[in-house]
């Protein structure tokens, strides 16, 4: 039977890019989407790829969303934590509730979702979790002390599931984008992009979605069974 991935904020940006590449390799796909549902059902048209809309913020409608989805697809063996959002400010200017809701959604989220999963993965003896990182959760940046607090913590969070998961069969890894084109990156300020980001970049360019999801779908695969607890980077 073919493998069941969930794809958090799959339906657009990197998460499409994921979502489209497990597909390629044989996977069925479910993709979560929070907000934006004409997006996610063009996407579902395109693709075939089944979207279902929950707030990876809120635990209870995570485990809700869960056990639709085992019900209606089957048992989940492959999660990929990517929905995150950006409320960017300086502190000074930043209020509590865009410290909070980055922090809820960003790394709330993984563990809302680790938490639905892991104990089927564990009975089942094989599982794949990956979560993604941002290279401002490694290197900080000006404006985002919530954004890079949450992306930050999801390192820890992936070594400590790491070593939860090793013995039962599962994998815990992050891989950290760079800047990569997506609706996330365009919405900069253009003269703060091509002053401030892009000139740091030794590459000279933003990343594509696909240069993400190649490396989450290796890491999701069988060949990678040995690789846990890693952090990846494709940042440029
Ligand atoms: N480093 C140092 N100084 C900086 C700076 C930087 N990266 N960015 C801005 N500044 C300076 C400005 O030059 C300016 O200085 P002066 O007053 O001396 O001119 C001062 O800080 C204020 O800058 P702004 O006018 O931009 O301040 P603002 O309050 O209007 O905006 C901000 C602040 C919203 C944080 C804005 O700077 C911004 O959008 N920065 C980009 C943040 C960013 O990179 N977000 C990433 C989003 S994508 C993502 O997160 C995906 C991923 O994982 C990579």
């Amino acid at each position: 039977m073919a493998r069941i991935a969930i794809v958090t904020g799959g339906s657009r940006g990197i998460g499409a890019a994921i979502s489209r590449r497990l597909q390629d390799m044989g996977v069925t796909v479910v993709a979560n989407y929070a907000g934006n549902e004409d997006k996610a059902k063009a996407f579902e048209g395109e693709t075939g790829i089944r979207t279902y809309k929950w707030d990876v913020g809120d635990f209870d409608a995570c485990q809700a969303a869960f056990a639709q989805i085992t019900e209606e697809v089957g048992p989940v063996d492959i999660l990929v934590n990517n929905a995150g959002i950006t409320r960017d400010a300086t502190l000074m200017r930043m209020t509590y509730d865009m410290w909070d809701e980055v922090m809820r959604v960003n790394l709330g989220g993984c563990f809302n979702m680790a938490k639905a999963v892991f104990p089927g993965m564990k009975d089942r003896g094989w599982g794949r979790i990956v979560n993604i990182g941002s290279v401002n959760g490694q290197s900080g940046q000006y404006g985002q002390v919530n954004y890079a607090a949450a992306k930050s913590g999801i390192h820890g969070f992936t070594k400590a599931l790491a070593a939860e998961g090793a013995r039962a069969g599962i994998t815990v890894n992050a891989v950290c984008p760079g800047y990569i084109a997506t609706d996330m990156v365009k919405a900069i300020d253009e003269k703060v992009l091509n002053e401030r980001i892009i000139p740091l970049i030794p590459v000279g360019r933003l990343g594509e979605p696909e240069e993400i999801a190649r490396v989450v779908v290796f890491l999701a695969s069988d060949d990678a069974g040995f690789i846990t607890g890693s952090t990846i980077s494709a940042n440029g």
